[in-house]
């Protein structure tokens, strides 16, 4: 949906400005990983607009997977609890990963998948993350790829939803408070 959504507050991150920071992240990623065996792993469900849009800016060979996972139900909160409910096709041994997440929150969700993919005995791991909220992060680990640093409060669109909705809309944006008080 365009511009203008009666329930979002105020826009965080514009479409424009997605567009051309993911296209740097993309050369960014295509000058570090040329020549190596690279997979995408997208998380389900709200890196897939992150994964489409970043897939497009690199100019290298590469391959995609999606995981899903559920570390938030239908609240606004992180529960922790990290949950596989879709897991890879194809093993990942010797190859590097680049898991592509939509957004860090307390980074429970990332910590858990690297080690998953470490253990499962991956060439390396790195994180691509759409956006990252600034002083959530529980453990702080370091992330080569970063799209934008965010206050720590909770957005929805571009992926994004508040109860698997809002997920469509082109920019990142603060929910109308009353959308979701009394939840
Ligand atoms: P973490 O494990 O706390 O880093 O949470 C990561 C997951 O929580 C993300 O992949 C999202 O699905 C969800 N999440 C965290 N913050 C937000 C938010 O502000 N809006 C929508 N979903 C969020």
């Amino acid at each position: 949906m365009a511009a203008g959504h009666p329930d979002i507050e105020r826009v965080l991150v514009t479409q424009e400005q997605l567009a051309e920071r993911i296209t740097a992240m993309g050369a960014a990623i295509s000058a570090d990983y040329r020549g190596r065996d690279l997979l995408i792993i997208g998380v389900l469900k709200g890196a897939a607009w992150f994964v489409a849009d970043l897939t497009r800016a690199l100019d290298i060979d590469f391959t995609v997977d999606f995981m899903a996972v559920s570390s938030y139900g239908n609240a606004h909160k992180s529960s922790g609890v990290v949950r596989i409910l879709k897991d890879l096709d194809t093993p990942i041994e010797g190859r590097h990963v680049l898991i592509a997440e939509d957004i860090l929150d307390t980074g429970l969700t990332l910590k858990y998948l690297a080690r998953n993919f470490r253990t499962r005995g991956a060439a390396s791991v790195e994180i691509a993350a759409c956006v990252v909220k600034e002083d959530a992060q529980e453990e702080p680990m370091s992330i080569p790829y970063v799209g934008f640093v965010i206050p720590n409060e909770f957005v929805v669109g571009y992926g994004l939803d508040y109860s698997e909705h809002y997920r469509g809309l082109p920019y990142i944006g603060l929910l109308k408070p009353a959308i979701y008080e009394g939840n």
